[in-house]
């Protein structure tokens, strides 16, 4: 009787399998990113996956679509609520608090890869679980340190290789300029009240700036008259965002003015920015960031400013693919495949292969005691660089011949010094 097939189990929804073929890119982007963070003086910090759901209500903010619509919260079962971490900001400033690192030399520089979690329409571009590249700075003030951020995030992204992108920054005040700001932004949107989406009219009253960045075609409409925060700042915070704008010039870092940023979590304070790549589709925002100097406070912490920056790892992808920047590394692939006949040159070739791996050579052999036909098609899939047949005659004189695959040049070597042969 034939066996019931059992149902293919696919993942969830919006998330990702990332295969061994698609690795290159993961890690070309990784490891440039240690290494700019490196060249900073940015050091790399782990925190939970999950954090106690009040963490990003109070951190992130409970008028943020993030905190509204988008976050995977559960109930542990002991009752206490927990949440997938939507981002990273909120778990860092929660992290240095409870060590005690709000108290360590300032100006305190971390950075992170994590995988983060929002309940999104999955499209292009956008993925219920996803992945950043983000760093923190703590401790510093100045619009020298916005700079150092944004000259950051430039390197980086230039060192990929991609180049068609645009650096957007606007000002969205502070504390002591904001609450001018809000009046005049409710009472722009109190004349369309009954125009704005339920979500935006709820928004009137506790945050007027989140209707800035709804996505309602309808209420994104009516934003595109209402006041603009760069045209309310107090005295400090228009010299930082003037001082911010002479220090990029000075730095050779290009970028526009932007008032339609106004990011959309709660936490920004001053400086709030975006690169864009145009050529990526709706999602074309690579990388997000800005001060937020009341957060630390907020969470428990003392006054602390904070500033930082996250890059959608699966939209540099996309950026670098449209760019067409190769990632394949030689490295990826054996340098030596040596195939055998019989068994005692299998066993020979796999003790040489130990050798040679031993001698930090990339070097595979046969373990499935296949056709040499079979092999060789092998050697070919897995993309080796050389290879070497070995059978009794090679075996008693240590003689064989060692193949270029690129080329199919060919010369005989001796079995015994084949890792001086490699090269
Ligand atoms: P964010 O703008 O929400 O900011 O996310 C940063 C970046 O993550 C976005 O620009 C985008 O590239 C990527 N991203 C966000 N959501 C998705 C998604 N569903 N699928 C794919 N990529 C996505 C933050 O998360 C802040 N914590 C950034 C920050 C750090 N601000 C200050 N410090």
């Amino acid at each position: 009787m034939e066996k019931e097939k059992r149902p293919i189990i696919q993942k969830p929804r919006g998330t990702l399998d990332i295969l061994p073929e698609d690795m290159p890119v993961w890690l070309k982007i990784e490891n440039t990113a240690r290494e700019v963070c490196r060249r900073y003086g940015f050091h790399e910090i782990r925190f939970p996956t999950f954090e106690a759901t009040e963490l990003f209500s109070r951190g992130v903010g409970d008028t943020s679509d993030v905190v509204q619509k988008e976050m995977y919260t559960f109930e542990d079962r002991d009752h206490r609520s927990f949440t997938l971490r939507p981002e990273g900001t909120a778990c860092i400033v929660r992290s240095i608090i409870e060590n005690g690192k709000c108290f360590d030399a300032m100006p305190l520089k971390l950075a992170y890869l994590i995988n983060c979690f929002r309940y999104e329409k999955p499209q292009a571009g956008r993925t219920r679980e996803f992945y950043q590249f983000g760093i923190e700075m703590f401790g510093a003030e100045s619009a020298s340190a916005d700079a150092l951020v944004l000259a950051l995030a430039h390197t980086f992204i230039s060192e990929l290789g991609i180049r068609d992108i645009k650096l957007h920054i606007n000002s969205i005040g502070c504390k002591k300029c904001r609450p001018a700001y809000y009046d005049k932004l409710r009472e722009y949107f109190r004349a369309h009240k009954d125009e704005l989406c339920d979500t935006c009219r709820e928004r009137l009253e506790k945050n007027p700036l989140r209707i800035l960045d709804s996505k309602s075609p309808i209420c994104k409409d009516i934003a595109k008259d209402a006041p603009r925060s760069i045209d309310n700042l107090c005295e400090d915070c228009d010299n930082h965002q003037k001082e911010l704008c002479a220090q990029l010039d000075k730095m050779g870092i290009p970028y526009e003015i932007d008032t339609n940023i106004v990011r959309g979590l709660d936490y920004y304070t001053r400086t709030v920015f975006e690169f864009i790549v145009p050529t990526i589709g709706a999602q074309s925002t690579v990388l997000g960031g800005g001060r937020y100097d009341g957060l630390v406070s907020e969470l428990g912490g003392p006054e602390l400013p904070g500033i930082g920056f996250a890059t959608g790892i699966t939209r540099l992808i996309e950026a670098m693919k449209q760019a067409g920047i190769e990632t394949k590394d030689e490295n990826d692939f054996p340098l030596i495949y040596l195939a055998s006949m019989g068994k005692d040159a299998e066993m020979f070739a796999s003790a040489t292969a130990e050798r040679l791996r031993r001698k930090n050579i990339r070097a595979e052999s046969d373990i499935c005691s296949r056709s040499l036909k079979a092999q060789m098609k092998y050697a070919d899939k897995i993309g080796a660089l050389y290879t070497v047949v070995i059978g009794d005659n090679e075996l008693s004189s240590d003689k064989a011949v060692l193949k270029n695959m690129k080329s199919g040049d060919v010369r005989e070597i001796s079995l015994s010094a084949i890792d001086n042969e490699l090269g």
